[in-house]
């Protein structure tokens, strides 16, 4: 096992994620036959933060189809997740919708005809349905504390207001951003939900369709180009599969056709990824041979 030091630092801007310890380590493995491999902390629930990206695209995708991406880019952004150095240059169209500005787009899109709690609910209601799990829930003490401090994302919503792409009160689409961070999971819950990615849009193998099977295969390829933020490439050439990661130290893998693969250590490194998880995904990776670069 890595030695504490190895582990890189919790988040500290989102108050109670500071006080998350670090050492906790948690694996799961769902396979394309429906077997779960489960490790260590799997069944320890953490705030899934940015891993929230994945399951809010989805459902706005649903929503607005491809109009999205009217709103929102689909290039890596080579800057820091909270960066807001783009949007001028880029008349406030967000690079990506895995970039905390790309996220508030995608939120706002969600928002839209709802009450900010109807629009969070529906989202809560869509991630209990992929995991298959009705105890998922947000917490709100992590919502609470983003709402008293996140400053870069209200400057990020209202910089985007102010040209036109956020379309609601910036404050009722960060609400809506805030709680969807916050939905806690374990790594169980978080490996099942991403089943629909593996199987090509299906819930299951022969089960209800989710997303059609292009859809998995572009939110797949989102996931490997920009879900680790600028250090996507690296993830690419360590891991070799589409993942997205959150500040509470998770993130989600999927091996197409394979497995969705959940893992969870707190401790981040210098672009705000759980530095354990990506090295214990490189060892599955490894160990596996699944990788969307190789022959097999
Ligand atoms: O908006 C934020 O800063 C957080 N709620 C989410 C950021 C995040 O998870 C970045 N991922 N590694």
């Amino acid at each position: 096992m890595a030695a504490a030091e190895d582990r890189g630092a919790v988040a500290t801007y989102i108050p109670p994620l500071a006080t998350i310890d670090p050492s906790r380590f948690g694996l799961c493995i769902v396979t394309a036959d429906g077997a779960v491999h489960a490790a260590g902390d799997a069944e320890q629930a953490f705030s899934i933060q940015s891993v929230s990206k994945v399951f809010a695209l989805t459902q706005a995708l649903g929503k607005v189809g491809d109009t999205l991406w009217r709103r929102v880019g689909r290039e890596p952004s080579g800057t820091p997740f909270n960066s807001i150095v783009q949007l001028e240059r880029e008349q406030g169209i967000p690079r990506n919708p895995f970039i905390n500005a790309g996220a508030l787009v995608v939120a706002d899109i969600n928002l839209a005809g709802h009450e900010p709690r109807v629009a969070i609910g529906e989202l809560l209601r869509f991630v209990r349905y992929l995991a298959d799990d009705d105890a998922i829930t947000i917490d709100e003490a992590v919502a609470r504390a983003e709402q008293a401090t996140g400053f870069r994302n209200v400057a990020l919503a209202n910089y985007m207001k102010a040209f036109g792409n956020i379309q609601h009160a910036p404050e009722l689409t960060l609400g809506v951003y805030f709680h969807q961070c916050a939905i806690a999971m374990t790594c169980r819950q978080l490996a099942m939900a991403g089943r629909y990615l593996m199987h090509g849009g299906l819930y299951r193998p022969g089960g209800a369709r989710v997303v059609s099977a292009q859809r998995a295969r572009r939110i797949n390829a989102l996931m490997l180009t920009c879900g680790h933020y600028d250090a996507s490439g690296d993830f690419a050439f360590r891991v070799g599969l589409p993942g997205k990661s959150g500040v509470g130290g998770g993130i989600l893998a999927i091996a197409p056709g394979k497995a969705s693969i959940a893992v969870w250590s707190p401790g981040l490194n210098a672009n705000g990824n759980s530095k354990l998880g990506t090295l214990a995904l490189e060892r599955v990776a490894e160990a596996t041979g699944w990788s969307v670069f190789s022959a097999a």
